[in-house]
């Protein structure tokens, strides 16, 4: 069939994107789905700075690749040997599509998949190959997943199916930017009541870390970003201090003052090495660094090796909140729908795909938190 993508033709560009040629919309076939696989009908699909990273190009990929990975959707067709997945099923794309047998999977590491972790290195599916081509050219998928599309081809292993009630914008933000941020406070840095934590970066993974710390019963609780309305927006949403890193001398001190000598949990959700040393420096003796953000791969964090050993720190790195899709989502929908979630309150606007380019702009720059895209807009 023939299915309208956003295709990313070359890593490297920088903004603004609107009017230029590196992202534009392409009429491309899709085929299958093969055994074990799925056809979804994308309904929302959020735009991540994971996204921008491979737009920008400092998470090189493949290309041309059909980008997005944070989505919800309708399953219009399951391949071969798909047993609990059905037509009409709706569902929550995750961005490792986990194999369920490898050594991580075994272990209940599912977001450390290794066959997961190769596919969607090499911009394929598990099952091989890609799925969207045009004229006997593939483009690769991202993350297992290639949102940015009315129609994709997925794993089995990339979905967790949700109930029809939960409205696909909600669902969508579930993929990743909730499923990231919340699963770093709760199941990396595992923070307990009282417990005090600093978020480093207010976007949709940060702000999720903030609703996580507060529904962990946090306190203090220290949101630092650059741009105002985020501090604003991280106070109503649970934060109970706020820093701003562009205004400040000195954010270390600043959230050291805050937490009353360090913070007992301290989140990146940038992407800096530079922030990561800060956030590294602003944690409490005995306390917890976690590296969310994805910072370029060449770049290269230093930190006073001494204090992991006298000051008993604990540096952790946080892929996909170390979640478990299958037990999280679920989690996570019950608190939405008890009102102690709310995950809407991330969603800056709805785009379609003619206003994608101008909306990774808005990215960019930091004036959006998640814009989504609604592939049956305009
Ligand atoms: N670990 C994972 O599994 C995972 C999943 C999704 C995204 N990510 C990564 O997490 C990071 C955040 O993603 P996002 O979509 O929320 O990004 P975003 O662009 O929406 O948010 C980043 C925020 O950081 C702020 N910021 C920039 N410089 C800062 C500084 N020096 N100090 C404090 N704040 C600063 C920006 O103003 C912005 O609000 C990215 O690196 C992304 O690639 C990781
Ligand atoms: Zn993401
Ligand atoms: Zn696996």
């Amino acid at each position: 069939m023939e299915t309208r993508a956003a295709v990313l033709w070359r890593l490297g560009s920088e903004p603004p994107y609107a009017g230029g040629s590196a992202l534009t919309v392409e009429s491309l076939t899709l085929s299958g789905p093969d055994a074990g696989e799925l056809l979804v009908r994308i309904e929302a699909a959020g735009l991540c700075h994971s996204d921008l990273s491979v737009i920008n190009g400092s998470r090189p990929r493949p290309t041309p690749m059909v980008l997005g990975h944070e989505a919800a959707g309708v399953v219009e067709a399951v391949g071969p040997g798909v047993i609990d997945v059905a037509s009409g099923d709706h569902v929550v794309m995750t961005f490792v599509p986990s194999c369920g047998h490898c050594t991580e999977c075994a272990s209940g590491r599912p977001a450390m998949c290794t066959v997961g972790a190769a596919a969607n290195g090499a911009g394929r599916l598990v099952a091989g190959g890609t799925r969207f081509a045009r004229d006997g050219v593939g483009f690769a998928h991202h993350l297992g997943v290639s949102a940015f599309a009315e129609r994709t081809v997925v794993s089995r292993g990339s979905v967790v199916v949700v109930p029809p009630s939960v409205p696909f914008d909600v669902a969508a933000m579930l993929g990743c930017a909730v499923l990231t941020g919340f699963g770093a406070v709760v199941n990396t840095a595992v923070v307990r009541p009282g417990e005090s934590v600093v978020v480093f970066g207010l976007g949709g993974v940060g702000l999720s870390a903030v609703m996580g710390a507060a529904l962990a019963g946090a306190h203090p609780i220290v949101a630092v970003d650059t741009v105002e309305s985020k501090l604003s927006l991280a106070r109503s949403l649970g934060a109970t201090a706020v820093v701003d890193a562009g205004a400040v001398s000195d954010v270390v001190a600043a959230v050291r003052d805050a937490t009353g000598g360090g913070a007992d949990h301290a989140l990146e959700c940038v992407g800096s090495a530079a922030v990561l040393e800060t956030a590294f420096a602003a944690t409490a003796r005995g306390g917890t660094t976690v590296a969310v953000g994805l910072p370029d791969p060449s770049h290269r964090a230093s930190l006073p090796a001494v204090t992991l050993t006298g000051e008993g720190r604990v540096l952790r790195g946080s892929y996909m909140g170390s979640a478990a899709p299958a037990r999280d989502i679920p989690r996570l929908i019950r608190l939405w729908e008890a009102g102690k979630l709310p995950i809407e309150r991330l969603r800056t606007g709805d785009i379609g795909f003619d206003g994608l380019p101008a909306a990774f702009d808005e990215l960019a720059a930091g004036r959006a938190v998640r814009q989504l895209l609604r592939p049956s807009a305009a």
